[in-house]
């Protein structure tokens, strides 16, 4: 998705903000653009790209050294990838300068009102009317022509503005998209995303819907939609920027794999108590009566979120015997759903801004629901909509596939489930804390996986001109076949299908033949046998299998083609282990093909639109 950057201070402002869109580049873009102030005149660069393609064009042969300016990195929704739709976008006179990340709504009728009143324009872009609306209402007072402008805009915007005339501020606000402010020393910075600005700052604002601010190198203003005053405090960011640095891996993704372990430790650290058999989650802020109420739970999420959600049903429905049900955030929202004040929806979310389970947040609760955030950004806006929260503790994640935030996920919900399964007396003292020793231990366990990393990559090697695959799995590792397909697909670009093992036979059995790759989850559990016979029907028909199987197993080696082994866990913990050799044999099919792994085509890490 998009990402802006704005900077204001004494060191050239195209050097800072292309190194601040770099550092955004993880979200998936198509175009690049910066406009700094300087002389009262806007110089504006922009084009088509990769920052690496277009780097001469707005870093060294950039014609200003000027101090104030914004950047932007453009994910196309409204008009093709091209120059002339990347942004900043200008006024008619290119005295103003916009970046905007959001979607505007009402922009058709906009342009035609604004066209009809002499305003001409240059994109096929929602965005490029709020330059012309900033402009219409431009009478010397910048702070005032955006609050003015944004008044008559429906839809979702975060904006950085800057003018001509005014080389000492950039004027940013925000309504249902991010946007930040950091704090420095003689200097300040404007950000759609704390990653673009943490080499900078760690001191940052975040904006709430309908609030601005007018940022100078001296200090910051912050007001609300009245252009009233408002006060704001500022958060000192954990996250190290070392963390979101490659590391030494070759891609974040494999990276964020092999954090995995530590990752585990931190969605753990300081929430269990072994010797009392006690979970503690202290953001979650249900009250005993809240926790006994509840009839029902609805998981809302969209993509790996909501396959960490289908994992959370099997989880808390043995764990703590409630009906669970799971939807897609952008189903939820539509449908009118039956949820009151006896559900507690639970709603999981990465990066805390996508626009589906926002939506879905805010039903629910519009309908009397308790909701329940599972997030991994700290301040992002479902943080702010939500009751309660349990934190994942993942750190950034940069590359645009999922991998660690969906194993702290994992993590997070199994704290959950133990934590309320105790509390409702479905679960002993003595069964918790055996759950949490074993849970400590899954650490060491994955890194046992990771150690096979070449195996899986020469598994994967075998694979590479397959046209489609099938992922089998049952109860608890049915989510990790849906997981395990989605990263397939989304990074090598490779058709993969997921299937409930016990399912095939009803339709998609028709597709097995030698060239068609399965890939079987069929690690102990009490369905162990039942997923055994699924294969064998596999076998029968000639398919190619692969397995994900428990260290040991021998009966699995005489099915399979390829067997990739994990450590033997507790049932409530395969899909965490599982997914891993999943996770990396996705990896290495896509590295192997030649293929962006980071930044799979159309893709984007934080989906801010609907
Ligand atoms: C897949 C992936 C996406 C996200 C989905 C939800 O690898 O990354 O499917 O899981 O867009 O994103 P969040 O978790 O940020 O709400």
């Amino acid at each position: 998705m998009c990402g802006i950057i704005g900077y204001i201070g004494s060191k050239p402002a195209n050097e800072v903000i292309f190194d601040g869109l770099t550092r955004l580049e993880y979200r998936g873009y198509d175009s690049a653009g910066i406009a700094v102030v300087d002389k009262h005149k806007i110089h504006v660069r922009k084009d088509i790209g990769k920052l690496r393609n277009i780097r001469k064009l707005l870093l060294d042969e950039f014609e200003s050294t000027s101090s104030i300016g914004i950047g932007h990195t453009r994910w196309a929704t409204h008009g093709r990838p091209s120059a002339f739709n990347a942004h900043p976008h200008g006024d008619c006179h290119d005295s103003i300068m916009v970046a905007h990340n959001g979607i505007i709504e009402n922009f058709m009728k906009l342009r035609r009102e604004l066209a009809a009143s002499g305003h001409t324009f240059k994109s096929e872009t929602d965005s490029e009317v709020l330059a012309h609306l900033i402009e219409a209402s431009y009478q010397g007072d910048l702070k005032q022509a955006v609050l003015q402008a944004v008044k008559s805009v429906e839809g979702a915007y975060a904006i950085a503005v800057i003018h001509k005339d005014h080389p000492d501020k950039i004027i940013c606000a925000r309504k249902e998209s991010p946007l930040i402010v950091g704090l420095g020393k003689g200097e300040n910075f404007v950000a759609s995303d704390v990653t673009a600005i943490l080499q900078y700052t760690r001191q940052v604002v975040y904006l709430d819907n309908f609030e601005g601010a007018e940022v100078s190198r001296e200090g910051i203003k912050f007001f609300n939609a009245d252009g009233n005053d408002v006060e704001k405090k500022s958060v000192q960011i954990d996250w190290n920027p070392v963390a979101a640095e490659k590391g030494g891996f070759s891609h974040f993704m494999l990276k964020e794999i092999f954090e995995q372990p530590q990752v585990i430790r931190n969605t753990i650290g300081g929430r269990t108590s072994e010797e009392e058999g006690k979970i503690y989650l202290e953001e979650l802020k249900l009250t005993g009566p809240d926790i006994y109420r509840t009839q029902r739970i609805v998981m809302v999420a969209c993509g790996t979120a909501y396959y960490a959600g289908c994992v959370g049903k099997y989880l808390l429905e043995s764990l703590v015997r409630i009906p669970v049900e799971c939807d897609l955030a952008s189903e939820f929202r539509y449908r009118s759903p039956l949820v009151d004040a006896n559900t507690l929806v639970i709603a999981i979310s990465q990066s805390g801004e996508t626009a589906d389970t926002l939506a879905a947040v805010k039903e629910a609760r519009k309908r009397g629901a308790k909701v329940l955030g599972i997030v991994n950004a700290k301040e992002s806006s479902l943080t702010r909509e939500v009751d309660g929260l349990v934190y994942i503790h993942a750190g950034p994640e940069i590359g645009v596939a999922s991998t660690k935030a969906y194993i702290a996920m994992l993590t997070a919900l199994t704290l959950l489930a133990l934590m309320l399964g105790k509390i409702r007396s479905v679960l002993t003292p003595e069964y918790v804390q055996e759950k949490i020793r074993e849970l400590k231990i899954l650490p060491q366990q994955i890194e046992r996986v990771l150690d096979r990393k070449d195996a899986i990559r020469d598994i994967a090697a075998t694979c590479l001109d397959a046209r489609s695959f099938l992922y089998l799995g049952r109860g608890f590792n049915y989510p990790t076949a849906l997981e395990g397909a989605l990263k397939l697909k989304e990074i090598s670009y490779i058709h993969a299908e997921a299937y409930a093992a016990g399912e095939m036979k009803h339709g998609p059995i028709a597709l097995i033949d030698h060239e068609m790759p399965v890939m079987a989850i069929v690690t102990e559990s009490d369905v162990y046998d039942k997923t055994i016979s699924n294969l064998k029907e596999v076998q029968a028909r000639s398919g190619r299998l692969l397995a994900i199987a428990t260290e040991g197993d021998h009966e699995i080696t005489s099915l399979t083609e390829h067997v990739i082994e994990v450590p033997r866990v507790s049932d409530i913990f395969s899909p965490i282990i599982n997914v891993v050799p999943l996770q990396l044999f996705a990896y290495y099919v896509a590295d192997l093909r030649g293929l962006d792994v980071d930044q799979p085509r159309n893709l984007a890490k934080s989906v801010t639109v609907e």
